[in-house]
């Protein structure tokens, strides 16, 4: 492989721009391609936005937004870049019919990853012709500051290609996590939509508010979870005995009712109160304005 020193960006929605800025800010030079009308504007303006907290963490030698380049040609960014990122919306197909585009354009000995959030890499790359160096590298938004990524091989990809993804995005400050098995939704998405599924009973239910299911989460648990994950963190609940305790404890309550488990069905009316309730929540702030309080 190439000594990576440009990046490939396929698609420059949330996740996209995201993985751009955090390359730039490692001082590497960035290609993106978006069909979008006005794609490039958007990129730059959210580029620019996630800067200050990028400068704040600390900027490597020669980083700068100006080494952002836009095309909309697909061609040169698969025959310019080092490494490929796509980041097209999640649809199977779209994904699928994509990466055999990609790859038909991009030299084999080139990395091409997916930031999909659960679709499985061997179906990703079923009809490339060089599959061994297709992977999954699941991010979280934002992407230029949350440091994991989930990495995901298919059936047809080389242990290699993980080794080289993992090495790649060590190097721009990322952890990277290796889930060893193939499944939809992956480790982290799976419990995010535990909670959130729960989120939507209760709202469906009437049972709380958005604001009252957010504040459940970020006066408490939420601020455990930045230091510890679920598994620790009841290992802690449990006293001078540890998880052994805590499941002697609260294990029988796992056989209540409590979760649903099913997801509620998005009615128009659940879809408005959710709406509604964050809109609420937001104050009349707008999506930049909270991205900045976010990240300051
Ligand atoms: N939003 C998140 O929190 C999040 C987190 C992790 C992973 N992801 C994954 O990242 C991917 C992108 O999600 P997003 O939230 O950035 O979506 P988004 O809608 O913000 O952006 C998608 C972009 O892809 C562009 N696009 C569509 N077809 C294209 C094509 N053929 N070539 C190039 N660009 C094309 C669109 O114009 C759009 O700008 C999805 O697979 C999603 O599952 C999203």
């Amino acid at each position: 492989m190439h000594k990576i020193k440009t990046v490939g960006i396929v698609g420059t929605g949330v996740i996209g721009s995201g993985w751009a800025a955090r390359c730039l800010a490692h001082g590497l030079d960035v290609i993106a391609t978006d069909p979008n009308p006005g794609a490039e504007e958007r990129l730059r303006v959210k580029v620019g936005n996630a800067w200050p907290a990028l400068q704040t963490l600390g900027l490597m030698p020669n980083a700068n937004p100006n080494r952002l380049r836009f095309t909309t040609d697909l061609e040169e960014v698969c025959q310019t870049s080092h490494f490929i990122q796509e980041n097209v919306p999640e649809q199977e197909d779209l994904k699928r019919n994509l990466h055999r585009e990609m790859d038909a354009l991009t030299p084999p000995e080139v990395m091409i990853a997916s930031s999909s959030s659960g679709l499985l890499p061997t179906r990703i790359q079923a009809d490339c012709r060089y599959p061994v160096r297709v992977v999954i590298g699941h991010p979280f938004n934002p992407v230029y500051l949350l440091p994991l990524v989930e990495v995901v091989g298919g059936e047809k990809t080389l242990k290699s290609s993980i080794e080289k993804a993992i090495s790649f995005y060590r190097g721009i400050g990322m952890y990277p996590l290796h889930v060893r098995n193939e499944i939809e939704g992956y480790i982290s998405d799976r419990l995010q939509e535990a909670l959130w599924r729960e989120a939507l009973h209760l709202v469906n239910d009437g049972i709380a508010t958005t604001a009252e299911i957010d504040d459940a989460v970020v006066y408490g648990p939420g601020l455990r979870w930045a230091i510890m994950g679920t598994c620790l963190t009841f290992h802690l609940a449990g006293g001078d005995d540890g998880i052994r305790h805590m499941l002697e404890q609260f294990g029988p309550a796992l056989k209540l009712p409590w979760t649903k488990l099913e997801a509620p069905e998005l009615t128009d009316s659940l879809i408005e109160r959710m709406v509604t309730g964050t809109q609420q929540q937001a104050a009349g702030q707008s999506v930049t304005e909270l991205e900045r309080l976010r990240d300051d």
